[in-house]
Order: structure tokens, then C-alpha cells, then sequence
């Protein structure tokens, strides 16, 4: 079976940094390239990180490209309390070597898609949906080529991580937020309520520390800085590996449980702007636009995660 083409938004962040890795890792998978976009921490420094995971991953090739710099229309909001300054924190990282594309990531999804066979292209957003909105605003004939969009950001039951009532993808952007969830295509939502069940415990990670690679040491060192936000916060054994669980889903569908129904975003009330208002019970006759996960096979997705990192170098 060929590849599947994905293009990978992301706002590295490690656990963008580990999404990333497992991607590059992963056969079935077809990069065709990596947008950036201001998220975790401001624009020139998550497109200098996505260059650093493509050479650490041994994919100096990688097209990477950088997007949007601000929401649509609204202030950019960061998490360097989670993420630390350089988005990367945790182990030293040497400056990219690899180029960075000189056209801008929007241009770049518009002009591939176009060029592309019909529904043949996944979109794997990791971060705030700028990016993507701005193209299927600027280009609704790219809708054509897109097969899906698999998406992590939002959250139900498991409510918000950066406000009460938001998770921090959609919160950063909610009016692109909107624009995605309204564009009638395919959509796979990958939410706090599943992504809290793939806690980074210790047993899971030291195997990457164990892996004696420079990939599964530094994997080690990113998941050790960035879990002990949340440690604190929610007093777990581990933190929520959020983005990996995207390009799981593409490589093991079956590791994840949920139900298609409507998820709604606020976009006008500031006490719970960015909130991804889901009709998991089915109470009104919205109609469903999404896929919305609520359960993992945490310990399948961690093997999964392992056995791919462990054939990098
Ligand atoms: O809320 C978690 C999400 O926000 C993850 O994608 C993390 O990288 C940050 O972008
Ligand atoms: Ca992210």
C-alpha cells in the first residue's frame, strides 16, 4: 500500500518535537512537509525547532516552511511556562543546519494541494489552527485534495488546560478553530478527554532512555522538562503526550475510541473562549462534523511510540 501523504502544522514544543520523530520514523507515512506556526512559543523559534527534529531524526531533506505569526485576530498567546523559552528546553540542542523554505507555509499547502490527486493529502495540525484556516479561507478549491484532518486540540470532559474552559490549540486561534470546524471535511479531533489517558510515567520513558540513541536521549530529556508542568498541576504520574497520538492514529487507528458527533467553538464569550463545545450525549440535533476521541490503548500507543523512535539514530 503507497504512503500516506500528510503535511505536518506544528508549534514544536516537545511534545510536537516527539509527533514529529515518530512521523519521519514511520513508513506507512509520506512527509511531504512541515509548516510551522506560532503557538508554544513565537513563530521564528517553532520553525527553528521543527529544522532541529528534522536533522535529529536524520531528515535534513525535510521541507520545512514557516506560517502565520499571529491568530487571525487576536494576540498571540505562548507556553514557555510549559514548553521553557526555547519551546525545546530540557536537553542542549544545537542551531539547525538545514534550510528553512523561503515560501511562506501558507502559499506552500495551497500550491500542493492543488497540485495534488483528489483526497490525497491528510493534514495533521499540532498546534494553533492559523495556518490551516488561512489556506482553506484563501484557496476552498484546496478542500478537493484533502482526504482528512486529523487534529489534536479541544477537550469535553476533561475541560480546559490553559483557561477553565479551553485547551491551548484551539484557545490560541478560536476563529480558525471555527473555520476548520466548519469546513464540512473530514476531521479527526484527538482532545484533552484521550490525550490524559497517554501519561508520560516512568517505565514508559525509561525505555527511550534506555534506547542508547541520540533520538530516544533526547526524547527522555524532552519528556522529563515538559511533564513536570502538568505533574504539578493535575498531581499525575506522568503528563499527556498530546501530539504524538495524531500520527499514532494515522499509523494504528484501533489504539483510539470515540464517537462522531458536533463539536461547536466559542468564539465570542471571553469567559470560555476557544471552548470546543461537544454533543458527546447527542442532546441537540446539531449535525456531527467530527470524529471526537475519548479513550487510547495507552500501553499499545507507547510500544507503538517505542518500537518506531528506536529504528532513529
Ligand atoms: O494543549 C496541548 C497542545 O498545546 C499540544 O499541541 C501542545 O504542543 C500545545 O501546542
Ligand atoms: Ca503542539
Amino acid at each position: 500500500m503507497a504512503p500516506r501523504n500528510i503535511i505536518i502544522d506544528t508549534d514544536p514544543g516537545q511534545d510536537d518535537a516527539v509527533a514529529i520523530l515518530l512521523a519521519l520514523a514511520s513508513p506507512e507515512l509520506n512527509v511531504l512537509g512541515i509548516t510551522a506556526v506560532a503557538g508554544n512559543v513565537p513563530l521564528n523559534l517553532t520553525q527553528k525547532n521543527a529544522r532541529i527534529v528534522c536533522e535529529l531524526a536524520g531528515f535534513p531533506e525535510t521541507l520545512v516552511f514557516a506560517g502565520c505569526d499571529t491568530p487571525l485576530s487576536r494576540k498571540l498567546v505562548t507556553a514557555e511556562h510549559v514548553h521553557g523559552k526555547t519551546g525545546l528546553d530540557g536537553p542542549q540542542l544545537d542551531a539547525p543546519e538545514m534550510p528553512l523554505q523561503d515560501a511562506h507555509a501558507v502559499d506552500w499547502i495551497i500550491e500542493t494541494c492543488r497540485a495534488a490527486q483528489a483526497k490525497s493529502i491528510t493534514l495533521c495540525p499540532l498546534g494553533p489552527l492559523t495556518n490551516i484556516a488561512t489556506a482553506l479561507t484563501r484557496a476552498p478549491d484546496i478542500k478537493d485534495a484533502i482526504e482528512e484532518i486529523v487534529l489534536m486540540g479541544g477537550a469535553y470532559f476533561a475541560v480546559g488546560n490553559i483557561t477553565p474552559a479551553a485547551e491551548f490549540n484551539i484557545y490560541v486561534d478560536p476563529e480558525a478553530a471555527k473555520i476548520v470546524f466548519d469546513a464540512g471535511l473530514p476531521l479527526t479531533v484527538m482532545p484533552l478527554d484521550m490525550t490524559h489517558k497517554a501519561l508520560t510515567t516512568k517505565p514508559r520513558i525509561d525505555k527511550f532512555r534506555q534506547m542508547g540513541t541520540t533520538v530516544g536521549t533526547m526524547t527522555a530529556a524532552w519528556t522529563d522538562f515538559f511533564e513536570r508542568f502538568d505533574m504539578e498541576k493535575y498531581g499525575s504520574e506522568g503528563a499527556p503526550l498530546h501530539d504524538p497520538t495524531v500520527i499514532a492514529y494515522l499509523i494504528n487507528p484501533d489504539l483510539f475510541t470515540g464517537r462522531q458527533i458536533n463539536v461547536e467553538i466559542e468564539t465570542q464569550s471571553e469567559l470560555t473562549l476557544g471552548m470546543t463545545v461537544a454533543d458527546w450525549w447527542g442532546v441537540t440535533d446539531r449535525a456531527p462534523n467530527c470524529m471526537f476521541m475519548g479513550d487510547l490503548d495507552a500501553e499499545g500507543f507507547y510500544e507503538l511510540l517505542a518500537e518506531r523512535l528506536a529504528t532513529l539514530q
